[in-house]
């Protein structure tokens, strides 16, 4: 039976086309994607999730009265479909309530740094990397983490890095970092399922 993985997403899906791509290679072939959640109707992700004939849905957090009933839905649809870990790709509301509990342990998430620095609240897309490049820092990368209930929180399970060059903008150690973040992300869910999921 292969591990069934949900993949949340709030824009444009790189990252979940990569962990979709690695379902069908060596690298993830003992996974497979059966469901997107987005919270935002425009997000590519949802799009990709079509195209790769993956069940796609649209849930927006303005058509529930609270946050907590929100992830309440959400929790619903993942264990409906009986499903065995949730990855976060670039979603970026912060999660509550019982997906937290139901989920626990079964939740991973990326980012675009060398966590524990440059994460938390407000420390997403292109604030990260102006982030770094005002620190100074002379190397950043991306971190896959698995999620507890702060933001960009939890035990590391692995990272790659990349050089700051003096020439950075925001955008290109973005671009740069990103495709890191391809590699990176399918090889976590990888070592993660056969650590504690198998
Ligand atoms: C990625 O860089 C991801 O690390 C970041 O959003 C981007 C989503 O890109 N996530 C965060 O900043 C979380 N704090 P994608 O939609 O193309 O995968």
């Amino acid at each position: 039976m292969k591990v069934k993985i949900a993949v949340l997403a709030s824009g444009n899906g790189s990252n979940l086309q990569a962990i979709i791509d690695a379902t069908s290679s060596e690298v993830l072939k003992l996974a497979e994607v059966v469901l997107v959640i987005a919270n935002k109707k425009e997000a590519f992700a949802l799009e990709r999730a079509k195209r790769a004939g993956i069940e796609a849905l649209f849930l927006d957090p303005l058509s529930f009265s609270t946050r907590f009933s929100y992830f309440e839905k959400i929790t619903d649809e993942l264990e409906n479909r009986k499903v065995d870990l949730v990855c976060l790709a670039g979603f970026l509301l912060k999660l509550e309530g019982p997906i937290l509990k139901r989920f626990s342990k079964r939740l991973l998430n990326i980012h675009p740094a060398l966590l524990p620095k440059f994460g938390g609240k407000g420390m997403y897309g292109h604030h990260v990397h102006e982030a770094v490049l005002k620190a100074g820092e002379k190397e950043s990368g991306c971190s896959v983490h698995v999620v507890d209930q702060d933001f960009d929180h939890g035990p590391i399970l692995l990272q790659r890095k990349v050089l700051v060059l003096p020439e950075d903008t925001p955008q290109t150690l973005a671009d740069r970092i990103l495709k890191e973040e391809h590699l990176l992300y399918p090889e976590a869910i990888h070592l993660y399922i056969q650590k504690y999921l198998k």
